[in-house]
């Protein structure tokens, strides 16, 4: 207590020592160019080994512990009944205080599990946003996924703490609107897809109470609950006094159960799981779990990855590791501001997300401004970062074009992976790219496929002005 009060007052330090390394690779600025004329300046194209800096997501790309990597070498390989199965349950069911654990390879097969058996056709599902993945799980099945986040989730520039709000007074209107129509409510923490903003426990608290209410399930996609809890304990009123680990608690138990990719808080490279308070749904999971992933005491991992999970999901509570963690977006933030790159306010849990727009207002939303920041942060400093803007968003059904509401460019955080002196450096590197912003030019897409063009479309310099 009296070194973290300590610490606290001087620089945030990485609560680790490192024990394994790997090269950094680094590229020169000309190989990187033949790169990206091979890839067709398209990041997802480029191979990892010419990546200096990938912040191209925080998902799967955790370092884990000595702990972690012990765990796994006297993992239970028994294919039912494995003793790591019950070793990674016990920490689930401690955690989350749901007795019922379902363990899948990753957060979309949980999707996919419980939405095929419990949302039917001309059903409706609100969240503060959903995910890209449970969007697309819901969809499939003819359900409408509808996002009811909070006014101010949907302005770039406001300080407001917890962005990730639902809209409680909409979502009241949308249950007694839609009766019987709702199967369940989400809420997903962080709210990865406004910028990994957080839900405030008192958001949580009277979600919960409207659902008790209607009597509708409520479950969270929780799989930034650490980072979640943090900032409650950090931001909100009165709790700052407890502990991450009790903070998550309140938040499960406010809920029916979750749906978690251990890619993120779980600490681990694969693994994700169900938690469920009651046991009504189990048996026919457990059933369509053995169809499509696996024997429910494995569910399409190794017993490796359940012994790197149950660790992994006690040490990201570590209330140490969680002040670096959210020190570090605050330090990317706070560093880029300095060099007069706008990025959205305040700096959510796992990414920084800078405004292309307000960078490179002469670059038009038809010119891709955020392909174009993106491709030049890994030509001239090996950084890999992803577009969220109009090539992502920018193509209509029938192939025309709408400018995205934004034009983003996500830096998503490893977990323990990179260091302060990493980030002084790609802070260095952006503000000279910064200096000379007026230079940059747009793109236009030479080649792309009739869905997700982001993977696969191919780009070149807007005609005329390279
Ligand atoms: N829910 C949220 C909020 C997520 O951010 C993700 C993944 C998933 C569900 C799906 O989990 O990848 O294990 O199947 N997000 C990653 C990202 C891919 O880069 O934001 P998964």
């Amino acid at each position: 207590m009296q070194l973290h009060a300590r610490v606290k007052r001087r620089t945030i330090i990485e609560p680790f020592k490192v024990k394994v390394v790997e090269p950094l690779p680094i590229r020169t600025v000309e190989q990187r160019e033949k790169i990206l004329e091979a890839a067709g300046r398209n990041l997802f194209l480029v191979h990892a080994e010419d990546v200096t800096f990938d912040f191209l997501t925080d998902s799967g790309t955790t370092a884990m512990s000595a702990a972690q990597w012990g765990a796994m070498m006297i993992a239970d390989e028994s294919y039912a009944g494995s003793r790591s199965f019950y070793r990674f349950e016990e920490v689930v069911r401690r955690i989350t205080g749901y007795q019922h654990v379902i363990p899948t390879h990753q957060g979309r097969a949980a999707e996919h599990l419980v939405f095929s058996l419990h949302a039917h056709a001309g059903d409706k599902v609100p969240s503060n946003n959903h995910f890209d993945t449970t969007r697309a799980n819901l969809e499939q099945l003819g359900v409408e996924a509808v996002d009811l986040v909070c006014a101010e989730g949907k302005d770039p520039t406001t300080e407001h703490p917890f962005k990730g709000n639902v809209d409680v007074g909409r979502l009241e209107a949308f249950l007694v609107e839609h009766p019987g129509k709702v199967p369940f409510v989400m809420t997903t923490i962080t709210n990865n897809t406004a910028g990994g903003q957080p839900v405030s426990l008192a958001n949580l608290r009277a979600v919960s109470a409207l659902c008790r209410r209607h009597r509708v399930p409520f479950l969270l996609d929780a799989c930034r609950f650490a980072e979640n809890a943090w900032f409650i304990k950090s931001r909100e009123p009165g709790q700052g006094g407890r502990t991450s680990r009790d903070i998550a608690r309140e938040v499960f138990d406010l809920a029916d159960g979750c749906l978690v990719s251990a890619k993120k808080d779980g600490l681990v490279n694969i693994g994700g799981f169900i938690a469920l308070r009651d046991g009504a749904w189990v048996e026919g999971l457990r059933s369509r779990l053995i169809l499509t992933e696996g024997f429910p005491t494995y569910g399409g991992l190794a017993a490796r990855d359940l012994e790197a999970m149950a660790v992994g999901l006690d040490e990201v509570l570590d209330e140490a590791y969680l002040e670096y963690r959210a020190a570090v977006t605050r330090y990317l933030a706070d560093g880029l501001a300095r060099a007069g790159v706008p990025t959205v306010r305040p700096p959510g849990g796992h990414a920084v997300y800078i405004d292309a727009h307000a960078l490179l207002p002469h670059i038009p939303a038809a010119e891709l401004p955020a392909q174009a920041l993106a491709v030049e942060l890994y030509r001239a400093e090996g950084i890999r970062s992803c577009e969220i803007g109009s090539v992502m968003f920018g193509r209509q059904p029938d192939g025309s074009f709408k400018p995205a509401a934004m034009e983003l460019v996500r830096l998503a955080i490893p977990r323990r992976v990179y260091t302060q002196a990493h980030f002084d450096y790609v802070l260095e590197g952006i503000a000279e790219l910064a200096e000379r912003r007026a230079t940059l030019r747009g793109l236009q897409i030479v080649s792309e496929p009739a869905f997700l063009r982001h993977f696969t479309a191919r780009f070149a310099p807007v005609a005329g002005r390279a």
